[in-house]
C-alpha cells in the first residue's frame, strides 16, 4: 500500500470546515444613541457572511429597523426589528440588546423609528455593507432627511428576524439582588440570567407564593461559583405578557426573604406590582425548589449549552485541570470518582503501548481519522445552523441527520475493518478501538431514534472496507482536487434507480442500480448487514437484484463482480462505491 506523503484527513478536514464557517464568525457591537446623540456608532459597517452584530442601547427609546435604500423611516417587508428599548442612562448600555446574522453581503439599511424626535429623519440611520459608490451611506441619509414624518415601525411592536436578549445579573456586585429585578419586556425576547460569585438559584413562583416554585415554571440549578461574572447562564424566553415572578431559592442567608427576587412585566400600580411581591416575600415560609433542574430553560456555560446532573454544574476545570484544550490525562491520572461515575465505568489502568507501529497500522489510523474528521464537519456543521435557528421547521434536518447517521456508520465500518487488520501485529490497538465502536453504535442508536425509528437498527458492526469508506466520502462529499488518492482508487458511485417496496410492511423487496459504463461480466450485490453479515445476491443485466430476506434496517451494499469473497476483500471486487440502503423494521 501507499505510504502517505501528507494526511489527506487534514486536507479533507480544510475542504469541509467551510461547512462551519460560522464557528469562526466575528463579533461587533453598535452603539445606539450613547451619550444622547441620536446616532449609531459606528455608523457604517463592513461584515461578512456569519458575522454577528449586536446593537446595544443608550438613554431614551429607540429601535434598530431594517429599511429599503429607497424608503428610510419605513420598515422594509420581511426585515428584522428590535422592539423599542426604553433606557435610562446616556453612558450605561441598556440590559436589553439586539443582535442580527449577517446572511449575505447585500447592503442592509437601518434606521430608529422613534417618532418623538424624528429620529430617522434627524440622520439616526446605520448600514452594513453600503456601497462606496451608487447607493452609498450618504445618499440613504439624505432620503432619511427628507423621509416623511412621522417614521413608521411594524404595527405589533415585536422583536423579528434577529435575538432580543435581556440580561439579568444574579447576585449582582456581591448582593443578595437580581439587577434589573422589575423589568418590563417584548414578548419573543430571550431573558439571560448571568450568575455572579456565591450560591444562587433562579426559580419561578407566583406571586402568591413567593419563595416556592411554580408547578411547570422555570428553574435553574444551584450554581456554585467563586467568579463574577462565572460565564453561566440560563435562559428563558418571554412568551406571553403575563406577569413572571422568581426567587433565588437559597435558603443560606434566605435569600428570597432577604429581598432576592424578581419580575418580568408586573403591573406598574394595583396590590400585585413588584412591590408587593417583595413585601410578600419577606414573610414567607424557607424556599424550596422542585426536584427536577434545569426546568424549561437552558443552562450554558460561556455559551456552551450543558448537561448538569443533581444540581452540581460539571465542572471540568477541577476535574482535568486549566489547560483542557491541550491536556489528555496520562495513564493511572486521579479522576475524581464522580466524573468516574458520570463517564460510566473505571479509567483504564493502562494503556499497554506496543513498543511499536506497524506501518500498516498508521495508515489505518489515518483512514479512520479521515472518516471521523468528516463526522466531525458534519456534526459541527449542523450544529452551527441549528444552534443559529437557520434550520427551524427545515426539511434540512433529516437529511442531516441521515448524512450524520451515514457518517458514522462509515466510521463503524472502518474500525471493524482495522480491528481485524491490526490484530496480528498490532493488537494492543484492539481495546481502544473496540471502545470507539461501542461509542460510536450508540450514536447511531439514537439518530435512528430521532429518525423516528427503531433504536436497534443501525448497521452496527457492519464491516466496510475502509478503502471502500473513503472512496465513498471522497466520491460525495470532498470537494474535487482537495485531497490525494491515498487510500486507492475511487469508486463510481452506487446510484439506485429503482426501489420495490412491500406494501404493507414497506419492506424493500428489489433495487435496481446503474451498472458503469465499462464493467462487464457478471455482476453480484454484496450485502453488509449488522453483526456480521454478509450475502450477495444476483445482479442482472438491467441492474436489478432482490434484497436478501435476513436484512433489517440499514444495510450497506455495494456492485460488485465477484460472489463468496470476505468482507475484507469486497473492494478488490468493487464495480461501485458502497452505498446504505434502509430495507426495514426488524419488527416491523
Ligand atoms: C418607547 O417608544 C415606543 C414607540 O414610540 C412607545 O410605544 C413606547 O411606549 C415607548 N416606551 C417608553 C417606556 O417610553
Ligand atoms: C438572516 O436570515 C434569518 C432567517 O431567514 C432572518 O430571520 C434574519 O433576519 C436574516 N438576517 C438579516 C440580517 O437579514
Ligand atoms: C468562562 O470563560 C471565562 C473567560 O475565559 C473563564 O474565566 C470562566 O472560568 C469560564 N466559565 C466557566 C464556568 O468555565
Ligand atoms: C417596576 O416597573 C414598572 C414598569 O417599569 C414601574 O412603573 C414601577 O415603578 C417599578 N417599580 C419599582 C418598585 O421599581
Ligand atoms: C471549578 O473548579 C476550579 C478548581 O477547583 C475552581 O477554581 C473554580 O472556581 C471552579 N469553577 C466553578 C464554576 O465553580
Ligand atoms: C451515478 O451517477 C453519477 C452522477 O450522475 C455518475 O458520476 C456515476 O458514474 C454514476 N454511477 C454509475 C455506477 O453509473
Amino acid at each position: 500500500m501507499a505510504r502517505l506523503r501528507s494526511s489527506p484527513a487534514v486536507a479533507a478536514f480544510a475542504a469541509l470546515s467551510s461547512l462551519a464557517s460560522l464557528a469562526s464568525a466575528t463579533k461587533y457591537s453598535v452603539h445606539v444613541g450613547k451619550g444622547g446623540q441620536l446616532k449609531f456608532d459606528p455608523e457604517t459597517l463592513t461584515a461578512q457572511v456569519g458575522d454577528e452584530i449586536t446593537y446595544q442601547f443608550f438613554a431614551r427609546n429607540h429601535s434598530v429597523t431594517q429599511s429599503s435604500f429607497a424608503e428610510p423611516c419605513k420598515p422594509q417587508s420581511g426585515g428584522f426589528f428590535s422592539g423599542f428599548t426604553p433606557s435610562p442612562s446616556a453612558d450605561v448600555t441598556a440590559p436589553t440588546t439586539f443582535t442580527i446574522t449577517v446572511n449575505d453581503t447585500n447592503p442592509i439599511w437601518i434606521y430608529c423609528g422613534q417618532t418623538n424626535g424624528d429620529h430617522c429623519q434627524n440622520g439616526m440611520i446605520h448600514a452594513i455593507n453600503a456601497p462606496a459608490e451608487g447607493n452609498t451611506f450618504d445618499k440613504y441619509k439624505s432620503n432619511a432627511a427628507s423621509a416623511q414624518k412621522p417614521s413608521i415601525s411594524p404595527p405589533d411592536g415585536l422583536p423579528v428576524g434577529g435575538l432580543r436578549k435581556l440580561h439579568i445579573d444574579v447576585g449582582f456586585d456581591g448582593n443578595l439582588v437580581f439587577n434589573p429585578s422589575n423589568v418590563t419586556e417584548l414578548v419573543g425576547t430571550l431573558v439571560e440570567f448571568g450568575f455572579n460569585q456565591a450560591n444562587h438559584y433562579v426559580v419561578q413562583s407566583s406571586f402568591d407564593d413567593p419563595c416556592h416554585p411554580l408547578k411547570d415554571g422555570f428553574s435553574a440549578p444551584f450554581v456554585p461559583t467563586q467568579q463574577s461574572p462565572s460565564g453561566v447562564t440560563f435562559e428563558v424566553e418571554v412568551t406571553d405578557t403575563k406577569p413572571v415572578w422568581f426567587y433565588c431559592a437559597q435558603t443560606a442567608k434566605t435569600h428570597c426573604q432577604s429581598g432576592m427576587v424578581g419580575s418580568i412585566n408586573a403591573p406598574p400600580s394595583g396590590d400585585k406590582t413588584y412591590d408587593a411581591f417583595k413585601q410578600l416575600a419577606t414573610n414567607a415560609s424557607p424556599s424550596t425548589i422542585q426536584p427536577e433542574q434545569p426546568n424549561v430553560g437552558t443552562l450554558k456555560i460561556n455559551g456552551t449549552a450543558i448537561n448538569y446532573i443533581n444540581g452540581v454544574v460539571l465542572n471540568v476545570t477541577a476535574a482535568l485541570g486549566p489547560n483542557m484544550a491541550e491536556y489528555i490525562p496520562p495513564p493511572g491520572y486521579e479522576y475524581s470518582p464522580y466524573m468516574v461515575g458520570m463517564a460510566g465505568g473505571a479509567q483504564p489502568a493502562n494503556y499497554d503501548w506496543g513498543p511499536s507501529v506497524s506501518d500498516e497500522a498508521v495508515e489505518f489510523l489515518q483512514a479512520l481519522q479521515y472518516v471521523d474528521n468528516f463526522i466531525l464537519s458534519v456534526l459541527s456543521h449542523g450544529y452551527s445552523k441549528l444552534s443559529e435557528g437557520e434550520w427551524k421547521n427545515a426539511n434540512t434536518v433529516g437529511e442531516w441527520l441521515q448524512t450524520s447517521l451515514t457518517a458514522i456508520t462509515l466510521s463503524i465500518g472502518v474500525v471493524i475493518d482495522v480491528l481485524s487488520l491490526v490484530t496480528d501485529k498490532d493488537h494492543w490497538m484492539v481495546p481502544a478501538l473496540a471502545t470507539a465502536l461501542g461509542a460510536k453504535s450508540r450514536m447511531t442508536a439514537v439518530i435512528n431514534m430521532m429518525q423516528g425509528h427503531l433504536a436497534a437498527t443501525a448497521p452496527r458492526e457492519v464491516l466496510i472496507p475502509y478503502q471502500l469508506a473513503w472512496s465513498y466520502i471522497s466520491n460525495k462529499y470532498v470537494q474535487a482536487g482537495s485531497c490525494s488518492d491515498e487510500f486507492g482508487k475511487s469508486y463510481p458511485a452506487m446510484n439506485i434507480t429503482n426501489k420495490v417496496m412491500q406494501p404493507g410492511s414497506g419492506r424493500t423487496d428489489r433495487i435496481t442500480v446503474g451498472i458503469p459504463a465499462g464493467s462487464s461480466g457478471k455482476h453480484y450485490m454484496a450485502w453488509v448487514g449488522p453483526w456480521g453479515t454478509l450475502k450477495y445476491s444476483d445482479v442482472t443485466s438491467e441492474g436489478a437484484t432482490t434484497v436478501p430476506e435476513e436484512l433489517s434496517g440499514h444495510a450497506w451494499a455495494v456492485l460488485t463482480t465477484e460472489t463468496g469473497l470476505k468482507a475484507h476483500d469486497i473492494e478488490k471486487a468493487a464495480a461501485t462505491g458502497p452505498e446504505m440502503v434502509w430495507v426495514a423494521d426488524p419488527w416491523a
